[in-house]
């Protein structure tokens, strides 16, 4: 049977139990003459400190945490799935993929499974995707996760970015209904803007090609990032029928409280309805927004009936958003 449409039936999401914070950073930093300080850190990013995953712990483990969360919470088990979607931007391996691997993980053969790559915006694309397959009768029951190890891909040596990001995953079950659940969702790239956030290295010959490291204009991050959160935002109530007065909780990428801040400011959105998790987990980019989401289903303040926009944006450059009826 097809859906006309789907849900959320269950969210959840796991940290690394490894805190460090921006004391705990500007120590070890400075202590291989590395300046920064946690004043400096806390006024532009609003970031106190970030979970940071062990060696050895990889992406599709903690993807596979959280699907487990996410599949106890919708009262379900790994084989009612019948579709996988990993958004990650630091996948286990070139291939298979990091999906693959987690449906190996949860015991759960026989659907589909893959990777969507859409840097900090993967969730929301990963999302609309599954949202998609569903309402076109490709699946019925998805796991959808956002995992990162960004630690793995971090220039230690910069302080520019290095002071930024943390590990983690988050995910949902989303699942085929006759009632809304996902009201809409509006996806962009601008790939013009590729070289200002990326991680442009490879394995080519045996050998590591390019850049292995994470490198960030982030002035030029930043800009793109406020303009467009508010337009898509805007977009996306247009294609639900409603008005900005309709939001209960937003939920934007986790990259600094500023960007939160601007934004909610534009769309004339109080800060008590933005759903913070920046300053606890930094900025986990696919993981943030599931993350986020699982808090605050978990702290009881997303209720039945309530409206929740999610905002994606970071590398490629893409952007996006779902509105969602919980
Ligand atoms: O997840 C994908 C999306 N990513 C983002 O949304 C990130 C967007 N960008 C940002 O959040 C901000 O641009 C940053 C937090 C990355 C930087 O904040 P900023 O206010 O744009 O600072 P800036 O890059 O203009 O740097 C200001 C100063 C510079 O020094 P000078 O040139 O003024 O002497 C930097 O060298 O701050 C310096 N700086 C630091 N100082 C202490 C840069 N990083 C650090 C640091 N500690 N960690």
């Amino acid at each position: 049977m097809t859906h006309r449409y789907s849900r959320i039936v269950g969210t959840g999401s796991v940290l690394p139990p490894r805190i460090v914070t921006n004391e705990q950073l500007v120590a070890e930093l400075g202590s291989r003459g590395i300046d920064t300080s946690d004043q400096w850190i806390v006024e532009r990013t609003g970031i106190r400190q970030r979970h940071l995953a062990d060696e050895g712990v990889t992406s599709s483990r903690l993807a596979a945490e959280a699907g487990r969360r996410a599949l106890a919470a919708a009262q379900l088990g790994p084989t009612d799935l019948d579709l996988i979607i990993v958004a990650t931007s630091t996948p286990d391996f070139v291939f298979p993929s990091t999906a693959c691997l987690v449906q190996k993980e949860l015991g759960a053969p026989g659907g589909a499974a893959f990777d969507v790559q859409a840097v900090c915006t993967g969730f929301v694309y990963a999302f609309a995707v599954a949202d998609s397959m569903i309402r076109g009768g490709l699946a019925h029951r998805a796991l959808v996760v956002g995992a990162e190890v960004f630690s793995r891909i971090l220039d230690w040596n910069d302080r520019g970015t290095c002071v930024l990001f943390g590990d983690g995953a988050g995910a949902v079950v989303l699942a085929g209904a006759d009632q809304p659940g996902v009201l809409a969702a509006k996806l962009h790239a601008d790939g013009r803007h590729e070289s200002i956030l990326r991680t442009a290295g490879n394995v080519c010959h045996g050998e590591i090609t390019g850049h292995p490291y994470l490198t960030m204009d982030g002035q030029a991050v930043f800009k793109l990032a406020v303009s467009v959160l508010d337009s898509v935002a805007r977009e996306t109530l247009d294609a639900a029928g409603l008005s900005i007065e309709a939001v209960d909780w937003m939920i934007p990428h986790q990259a600094n409280v500023r960007i939160l801040n601007a934004t909610a400011r534009r769309l004339g959105i109080p800060m008590s309805k933005v759903i913070v998790t920046v300053d606890e987990h930094a900025n986990t980019s696919a993981a943030s927004i599931p993350l986020a989401l699982d808090r605050a289903v978990r702290d009881g303040r997303i209720r039945a009936g309530q409206h929740v926009l999610m905002e994606g944006v970071g590398g490629g450059f893409t952007w996006g958003a779902a509105l969602v009826r919980f």
